[in-house]
């Protein structure tokens, strides 16, 4: 068997909900559980939190319909709503709140014949600019939707563009963007993804969106998970499965990008581009071996990577090699990668096992 494994820590995603509920006692937590639980596997994180949660969060029906069939009762939101107006009949069926969020989707809401009325969320364009009704609009559609015999619940939602850089100009913008319409009589308002959550009390509101901190990365460059205090819920683990010494002057990989500037012992180990790690990761970015971090070198390839084991002298063919979890974290990666830990767990190929503890 190829010896690459996702560990997720089950216990570690509870204990980070946790620190959702801490910061705003009280509210309700839509678990985000979109794109395959950012990698961490929809149906085991969704029976982690079955009793924690009060809800979920999905980008589409499909990813809906799976948590409904393993959660009877939880509210289930679609976060972009329903892609075509023959969606509605099936958000009504599986019981989903859904999000409207234009007005493609509102006039269809209008017209759509639904078995029984759903819980909408207007979303309002608070600044981000992506999806949602201007304020003046919004207003417009509050009413029309208030009467609507498809609406049960009228809520209101919206997203924050920069909550991740602290004290960005546009957050404030947008928190009083949402704050203007609290004289509309929605039921219930939801605006803190996990970067507001944890630092922006005002915009907890009733229902906070929780996703990257629930898998323990740090929704803020400046700010680690750890000191935030998340727990990390992915252990990508690889192996060293060959070691070869080099000299001075001889390369490493595709393309020869890099040389040994002194004799060094290199382990070839089984992980690659065709798993989810960054092909352009560059070289220097760490690894754990034996406790130690040693220095990506060379190329990615498709199913392997190079490391430099020079200081690690007692390492052998079998040694475990951890690319990004509890020992280092997966932020610290994408920063060496030039991305964010979301795209690194979200990224990790279907052909990597997850092996799950709930200890
Ligand atoms: C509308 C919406 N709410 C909440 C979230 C969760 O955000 P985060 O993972 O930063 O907590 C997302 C994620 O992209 C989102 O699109």
């Amino acid at each position: 068997m190829r010896p690459l494994v996702a560990h997720v820590d089950l216990a570690a995603i509870r204990h980070n909900h946790a620190v959702a509920r801490r910061c705003a006692p009280g509210r309700q937590v839509f678990a985000v559980v979109k794109a395959n639980a950012y990698g961490h596997g929809i149906r085991e994180v969704v029976t982690a939190l079955h009793d924690e949660a009060d809800g979920f969060a999905v980008a589409c029906l499909e990813e809906a319909a799976e948590v409904r069939g393993m959660h009877g009762e939880a509210r289930i939101l679609l976060l972009e709503g329903c892609f075509e107006p023959a969606e509605y009949q099936m958000a009504a069926r599986l019981g989903l709140d859904v999000a409207v969020q234009g007005v493609e989707q509102a006039t269809a809401l209008l017209a759509a014949s639904v078995p029984r009325p759903l819980n909408v969320w207007l979303k309002l364009d608070s600044g981000m600019h992506r999806l949602g009704f201007a304020p003046e609009a919004l207003r417009d559609w509050y009413g029309r939707l208030q009467e609507a015999q498809q609406v049960a619940e009228l809520n209101l939602l919206s997203h924050f563009a920069c909550a991740d850089e602290r004290g960005h100009p546009l957050t404030e913008q947008q928190l009083e963007c949402f704050l203007a319409q609290l004289d509309l009589d929605f039921t219930h308002r939801s605006l803190a993804n996990s970067a507001a959550v944890l630092t922006i009390p005002a915009a907890h509101m009733d229902w906070l969106r929780p996703g990257i901190m629930l898998y323990g990365a740090s929704p803020f460059a400046e700010l680690s998970a750890a000191e935030l205090g998340l727990k990390p819920a992915m252990t990508l683990a690889a192996q060293v499965i060959a070691l070869r010494d080099i000299a001075p002057g001889e390369s490493v990989g595709y393309g020869a990008t890099w040389v040994a500037q002194r004799p060094s012992r290199i382990a070839t180990v089984s992980c690659g581009y065709g798993d989810g790690y960054p092909r352009h990761a560059p070289s220097g970015t760490p690894v754990v071996v034996r406790g130690m971090r040693v220095p990506l070198v060379g190329r990615v390839s498709m199913d392997m990577l190079a490391v430099e084991l020079t200081d690690v002298p007692d390492a052998t063919v079998g040694d475990r090699v951890e690319l990004w979890g509890a020992q280092l974290p997966v932020d610290e990666i994408a920063h060496a990668c030039g991305t964010i830990g979301y795209e690194l767990l979200t990224k990790v190929t279907a052909r990597v096992p997850r092996r799950y503890s709930a200890a």
